[in-house]
């Protein structure tokens, strides 16, 4: 390409990856602040953990998702240095600060959450960003205790329900551990060998590699046999069932709305026991909205793997972007009345040039200031002031820099009063 062609090309974002302009920070800022008052509610310690991390990290911990094989951002560091990773999810590398940063000695259990962007390199579409939010809320604790599965899930409902999107349901399910799944995961293998022929190339090597991810795809021909595939409810261990049980009679008690869902078995390797998704009852013409709004599980061997003590942990994480599409969607947040403003305009050099410090003074008085400094002409600032929707304009002149005064012009009735700059933030307030 040559360098003048080069010159007008118009760079764009990334694909998948978007800027969320003005007219939307409404949602996300809603957003932000209803995850600070859920996790502050429910006692989760706010944690950030960097963007990038070690590739091994995501490895170790979900070696066989497709989220690392196929859809982490690998960055390039350098000559013969190993890429680090974007992180594409939150779990792991709070479990690895947890091992890092000696938290096996906090008072448990310890509650972390988070909130931030996430990087996967999935095919774009509503719904599915290759740069995405997420919130966590993540526990380790002493003990493998059902009632933490309960309140991360808790956690992350109270989230979605605060944003006043109705018609959520927890997807839930269990995978038991890893002895007890061994003897599922033949059954599932044999169910899945003995209709081969009904199976793609593709699906009949992910019987030998990953048979659970099979029984959880959403193309047609498994979506008919599944309902005929063993279930997992009938190889659980003692342990596993009672534990499960327990998280159920916790949803029963808060009257949260489950649905028992036994091909549910999530796409990250380090799972045990609970998983769940948060799934939405759409309304008509929602179609692009059905993918979960949020999702996690119980994870008691990911800080083991990852080189610590065995710590039983288990978390959620809303997914803040698809959350606020459904927002957008249903129109569930309006905007705020603005705060009223006072428009201040500027006719000459001396006066411009006193600008800022005047709106310094207004600001420390607490008057509101809106300003189009760049304009030179009356008329032009005048007109920016109607466009604004401003009652008040304060008009300073060269006259009234010389005199420490300013106008201030009601913009409904065109009156004009002259006042001392010193007085003009009590008249103002007085007025508005
Ligand atoms: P996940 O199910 O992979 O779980 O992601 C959680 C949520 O993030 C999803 O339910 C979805 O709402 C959102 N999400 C995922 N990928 C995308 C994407 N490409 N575009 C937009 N939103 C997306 C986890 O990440 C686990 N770390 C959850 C967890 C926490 N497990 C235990 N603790």
């Amino acid at each position: 390409m040559s360098k003048s062609a080069r010159k007008k090309e118009v760079l764009q974002s990334v694909r998948g990856m978007h800027d969320i302009l003005p007219e939307d920070q409404m949602y996300w800022t809603r957003a932000y602040e209803t995850y600070k008052e859920v996790a502050s509610y429910y006692n989760f310690q706010h944690i950030d953990t960097p963007l990038v991390e070690e590739r091994a990290l995501f490895e170790r911990s979900n070696d066989q998702s497709e989220m690392v094989q196929k859809e982490m951002y690998l960055v390039s560091t350098g000559k013969n240095k190993q890429p680090m990773a974007l992180r594409p999810e939150g779990t792991a590398g709070v479990a690895r600060a947890y091992i890092e940063h000696g938290m096996k000695k906090w008072p448990h259990p310890v509650k972390l959450a988070y909130y931030g962007p996430f990087f996967r390199h999935d095919k774009p579409q509503l719904g599915r960003y290759r740069q995405f939010f997420q919130a966590g809320f993540e526990i380790f604790s002493s003990t493998i205790d059902p009632i933490y599965d309960a309140q991360s899930i808790l956690a992350s409902y109270r989230f979605i329900e605060a944003l006043k999107i109705k018609g959520v349901s927890i997807h839930i399910n269990t995978i038991g551990t890893p002895k007890c799944r061994q003897a599922y995961l033949q059954k599932l293998k044999a169910f899945f060998k003995s209709n081969g022929k009904k199976l793609t190339a593709d699906q009949k090597k992910q019987t030998d590699e990953n048979p659970l991810r099979l029984l959880d795809s959403k193309e047609k021909n498994i979506e008919e046999m599944r309902s005929e595939a063993p279930n997992i409810l009938d190889h659980l261990d003692g342990d596993s069932k009672d534990h499960f049980m327990e998280v159920l009679e916790y949803l029963e008690d808060l009257s949260l709305p489950y649905t028992l869902d036994h091909t549910l078995v999530r796409g990250l390797d380090y799972y045990s026991h609970t998983v769940f998704e948060f799934v939405l009852d759409r309304k008509e013409g929602e179609e692009g909205l059905n993918l979960a709004l949020g999702g996690g599980g119980r994870y008691d061997y990911l800080v083991e793997l990852l080189g610590g003590r065995a710590t039983p942990a288990v978390g959620s994480a809303p997914g803040v972007s698809r959350i606020v599409d459904v927002m957008k969607r249903r129109q569930l947040v309006t905007a705020k009345r603005p705060q009223k403003r006072v428009f201040l305009i500027h006719i000459g050099e001396l006066p411009k040039k006193k600008s800022l410090t005047i709106i310094e003074d207004l600001r420390r008085a607490n008057v509101a200031v809106t300003e189009a400094l760049g304009k030179a002409s009356l008329g032009a600032q005048l007109k920016s002031a109607d466009k604004e929707g401003s009652a008040i304009a304060l008009i300073f002149g060269q006259k009234e820099a010389y005199e420490n005064s300013i106008i201030i012009r009601d913009m409904k009735t065109g009156a004009q009063e002259t006042v001392p700059l010193d007085k003009v933030a009590k008249v103002v307030k007085k007025r508005m």
